[in-house]
């Protein structure tokens, strides 16, 4: 379905744009019809960039996008008008998505009526639909987002992604706002249209109980780089990078406490002449090659 292949992005900034940050750095993947694959990795590893490119909305710096084989990035405007319904995006925050001055109605009425995918009747019918698909009811249709709990909010943001039947969804920590219960339920629901509506996804997160709830595959990231891809279950029932390993020991510290073992004060690795891995001043299995070169992934 779509394939991430060799995406990089770097960002330049400072004076004369002298420093470059290389946000994203050779990540590749692929995505099946109906298969989650989780993005999992630290705040600023990464993730965001690389959801961004796979929706189409940043360039890569080199290379490439493929939805159904097709470069996205070579896109002419009426493929790409299709494409940006075909793969619809949920972010972080609802409440910053909706028009607040619009009642849910209107929000959920205004993606149908300008894709012209339907109107009067029929728009409203489908949005009937999925208003309970998600677990609503239309008594809710008639507020204003602030009326709304972040949880109700963020079933409605699910509802408006669907209403255009999209087959790819990027799911950029959709959850991360919400409390622990709540966002449960929503992971639930998710699941279950996923499976429903039989999407493939891109699942960003940096919570691992998250990504256990929801992944088919994840793709462990670490500044900028992807460490580790696989089945969920066999990453965790089976972590090969130490990197992973410590991610997955972090998570049954009992003590609050107690230092989380990949907090410290991780060097900065963006500058031009770091070489080699970028997960060694942690690593408990540092050889003398980690410091020369960076590992390439292997089967
Ligand atoms: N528009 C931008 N300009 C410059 N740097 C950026 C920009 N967006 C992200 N970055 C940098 O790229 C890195 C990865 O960021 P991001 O993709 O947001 O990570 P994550 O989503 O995993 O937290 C960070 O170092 C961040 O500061
Ligand atoms: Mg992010």
């Amino acid at each position: 379905m779509l394939e991430a292949v060799n995406l990089s992005k770097s960002f330049y900034y400072g004076l004369f744009q002298r420093n470059k940050n290389d946000a994203v750095k050779n990540v590749s993947f692929k995505i099946k019809k109906g298969e989650t694959l989780c993005l999992l990795g630290e705040s600023g590893c990464g993730k965001t960039t690389a959801g961004m490119m796979i929706a189409g909305l940043i360039k890569p710096t080199s290379g490439m996008v493929l939805y159904r084989k097709e470069n996205i990035f070579k896109y002419r405007p009426k493929e790409l008008k299709k494409f940006r319904t075909r793969l619809q995006i949920i972010f972080q925050d609802p409440d910053t998505v909706l028009n607040p001055r619009w009642i849910i109605e209107k929000s959920l009425s205004e993606p149908l009526r300008i894709h012209g995918l339907a109107n009067g009747k029929e728009s409203r019918d489908r949005i009937m639909e999925l208003i309970e698909t998600v677990g609503l009811s239309h008594e809710h249709l008639n507020r204003y987002p602030f009326e709304l709990s972040g949880g109700q909010l963020q079933r409605i943001i699910l509802a408006r992604a669907l209403l255009l039947k999209p087959d790819f969804i990027v799911a950029d920590e959709p959850t991360s706002s919400l409390d622990v219960s709540v966002q449960a339920q929503i992971l639930t629901i998710f699941k279950e249209l996923q499976k429903k509506f039989q999407l493939s996804c891109l699942f960003i997160t940096h919570d691992l109980h998250v990504a256990r709830c929801i992944a088919d595959r994840i793709a462990v990231m670490y500044k900028g780089t992807m460490l580790e891809e696989g089945n969920a279950e066999d990453i965790f029932s089976n972590p090969v990078h130490p990197y992973t390993r410590g991610l997955l020991d972090s998570l049954i510290i009992p003590d609050p406490e107690a230092v989380h073992p990949l907090d410290s004060n991780i060097p900065i690795t963006s500058d031009r002449n770091y070489t080699g891995c970028k997960y060694k001043e942690l690593c408990d299995y540092r050889e003398q090659i980690c410091e020369e070169k960076e590992p390439v992934l292997k089967k």
